[in-house]
């Protein structure tokens, strides 16, 4: 692997700008290099080229994952490309981080995972919500059995939807695959895999304006969907392009036989956490330990796994378990009956990862 690790870029839009964040400190810190990058859109184009003048732009896709001075590809286009992208991508022999859903379709996905399990390239599947420093110390006490086994939780998500971007409202956009992966993301990490869902999914607003045109909405924008993780656990998540704004309302909600656990803020954006131990009897606040800590975090992480050779901690099997919830939540909702899952994937490994210690003196209990 080279080092600095050199990274092509394919779509150039708004969350480019927020991996670019994450990638200028790689850059600071000689650990990556913007290479090239590629958008069909000149503007989008030229946005990248301020940001990176050194980046050359390519004239296509393949000229990115085609350029052998390329070690890892980020795929974060609008989604329905995204499968066929990060797949050839893969086959060119680079590693990719592909902006979340991994696919569309579980055609594409399956191949996806297939061409991962065939080859120990990176392929990094958004989103990267497991390697929030709250997110693994939450996992962490639930392993340790702090609130005993979790038998329901609830998951929450949602803002009014994007003004750009007209694709968000089409098929292969919607709410659940914007925004509901975040949380069914979440619940598997913490939960494991679903057996069964059933779910109410669909289009409440039939008409938005992106980019100040009136645009007909043929996606879904309003989602409660229900997982039965087996063993009598289930799950909701409720998620759309419906909420205004939410209150106080956790992200994550996590009740267990001995105590409850909440993950506050969103998990995309955790504002710390709090627990119920029965045997203490108060709620234990644990402030936000990486206010900072970016959502785009995934490219960090594919970096540091590459120096180190190690594996990432979500592998694409949860990418494309969280794929075929969302699609059996449509279908579900559809065909007004629970619809059973397929696939199963490994647990969250973090084996490789330098424990993240809770700060006790940042740390306070209170009574509530
Ligand atoms: N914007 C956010 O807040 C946000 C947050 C998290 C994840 N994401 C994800 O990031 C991805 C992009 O979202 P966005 O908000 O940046 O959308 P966007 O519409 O701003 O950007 C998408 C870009 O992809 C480009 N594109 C389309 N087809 C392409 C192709 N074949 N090759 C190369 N580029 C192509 C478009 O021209 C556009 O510039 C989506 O998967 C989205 O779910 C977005």
């Amino acid at each position: 692997m080279s080092n600095p690790v050199r990274i092509g870029i394919i779509g150039l839009g708004r969350v480019f700008e927020r991996y670019a964040i994450v990638l200028d400190g790689l850059v600071r810190e000689g650990r990556a290099e913007a290479v090239v990058g590629y958008d069909p859109l000149p503007e989008r184009c030229a946005v990248a080229q301020a940001t990176y003048p050194g980046m050359r732009i390519a004239a296509s896709p393949a000229e990115v994952y085609g350029s052998d001075d390329v070690d890892a590809v980020l795929v974060l286009t609008s989604m329905n490309e995204h499968g066929e992208i990060a797949a050839a991508a893969y086959e060119a022999g680079k590693h990719v981080l592909v902006e979340k859903p991994l696919a569309t379709t579980l055609i594409e996905a399956d191949r996806l995972v297939h061409l991962s399990q065939e080859s120990d390239r990176l392929l990094v599947c958004a989103p990267h919500i497991l390697l929030s420093p709250t997110y693994r110390e939450m996992h962490r006490r639930l392993a340790a059995g702090e609130i005993g086994d979790v038998k329901l939780a609830r998951a929450l998500y949602g803002w009014s939807g994007p003004w750009w971007g007209e694709w968000f409202y089409r098929p292969g956009g919607g709410a659940l695959f914007d925004l509901g992966v975040y949380n069914v993301t979440s619940l598997c990490g913490f939960l494991g895999s679903v057996k069964r869902v059933t779910a109410l999914v669909g289009t409440a607003i039939k008409e938005r304006p992106v980019n100040g045109v009136m645009t007909p909405v043929t996606a879904n924008d309003n989602a409660h969907v229900l997982l039965d993780f087996g063993n009598e656990v289930y799950g909701s998540v409720t998620t759309g392009f419906t909420i205004q704004k939410y209150g106080r309302a956790p992200a994550i909600e996590l009740y267990g036989l001995e105590g409850s656990m909440d993950m506050l803020g969103d998990d995309w954006a955790p504002r710390g956490f709090e627990v119920w131990r029965s045997e203490v009897g108060h709620w234990e606040i644990h402030e936000e330990q990486a206010p900072d800590w970016p959502w785009t975090d995934g490219l960090n992480h594919l970096v540091s796994c590459l120096e180190r050779g190690v594996p990432s901690v979500t592998r694409p099997e949860q990418a494309y378990h969280v794929l075929e919830v969302m699609l059996a939540a449509m279908k579900s909702s559809a065909e007004g009956r629970a619809v059973d899952i397929a696939s199963s994937f490994p647990a969250p490994d973090y084996s490789h990862e330098e424990d993240f210690v809770m700060d006790e003196r940042r740390k306070h209990d209170t009574s509530l």
